[in-house]
């Protein structure tokens, strides 16, 4: 058995546990922690440090891997849609490592989800090109080209009709402006459209909170590609996460 540590960075929750890379499947129960507010990279360090170390010598000498909604350009995060300022530009890897105590792996988080879902998830086996959302606070994307991940892709800040695309069509904005399920199937519908219409994708991928009510809006969309909710929901960060800590040990 291969295994791999991976810690899922979010807006409310910090989240860990130790995976199995042969099936995906975690080898102890997560453990997850409320994100310190602030989030300055500091404050997290210290919260990811704490995850780590609840789960004791089980996980001592594993890569550890983790996720942050930021683009991760060699360990340095260069944006913060959705979370504190100070990441902008910050080591970020540099920084947790020295938190943990131990060389970690940084990646964005929509990128481990789609890394997971093509390996283990709704994209298993598919060596085309996938294209991973998530519908969340904002919206996050992974393209995988024949299980290759092709990093930072962004698209939820595609500019749609004037718009930031993740300010119009992410499930954070269906809660926030109360939209009933025929507008945001309608905003959902210009979205993907328009991906579409740039990538043409093999398949498309959704994943998110609101993808455990696919049934409601998936079947609406009218589109070329084929498009199936994520499987692993929660999972996914972690285990896309804890995949990327031991890709990145084989150099
Ligand atoms: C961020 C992405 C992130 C996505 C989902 C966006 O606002 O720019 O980096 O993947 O939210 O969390």
């Amino acid at each position: 058995m291969t295994v791999a540590f991976g810690i899922d960075i979010g807006g409310s929750g910090i989240k860990g546990a130790p995976v199995d890379l042969e099936t995906g499947e975690f080898t102890a129960e997560r453990y997850r922690l409320e994100t310190p507010q602030p989030a300055t990279p500091k404050a997290v360090a210290k919260t990811v440090k704490s995850v780590l170390a609840h789960f004791g010598e089980t996980t001592e000498g594993l890569p550890v891997g983790i996720t942050i909604p930021a683009v991760v350009q060699h360990g340095v995060t260069r944006s913060a849609a959705n979370i504190d300022k100070k990441w902008i530009d910050a080591p970020a890897e540099e920084l947790l490592s020295e938190g943990v105590g131990q060389p970690v792996t940084l990646l964005n988080d929509a990128d481990a989800a789609g890394l997971a879902e093509v390996y283990y998830g709704a994209a298993k086996g598919n060596d085309g090109l996938v294209l991973v959302t998530t519908l969340g606070t904002g919206i996050g994307s992974a393209l995988i080209y024949k299980g290759v991940l092709i990093p930072n892709t962004e698209l939820g800040h595609l500019e749609l009709d004037g718009f930031d695309a993740e300010r119009r069509a992410s499930a954070g904005v269906k809660t926030k402006e109360d939209l009933s399920w025929p507008v945001f199937i309608e905003r959902l519908q210009r979205y993907y459209s328009h991906v579409e219409a740039l990538f043409w994708p093999d398949l498309f991928v959704v994943g998110g909170g609101v993808s455990r009510n696919a049934n409601k809006f998936l079947p609406k969309l009218k589109l070329h590609t084929p498009i199936v909710p994520a499987e692993l929901r929660n999972r996914a960060g972690i285990v896309g996460a804890a995949m990327a800590a031991a890709d990145a040990l084989k150099g």
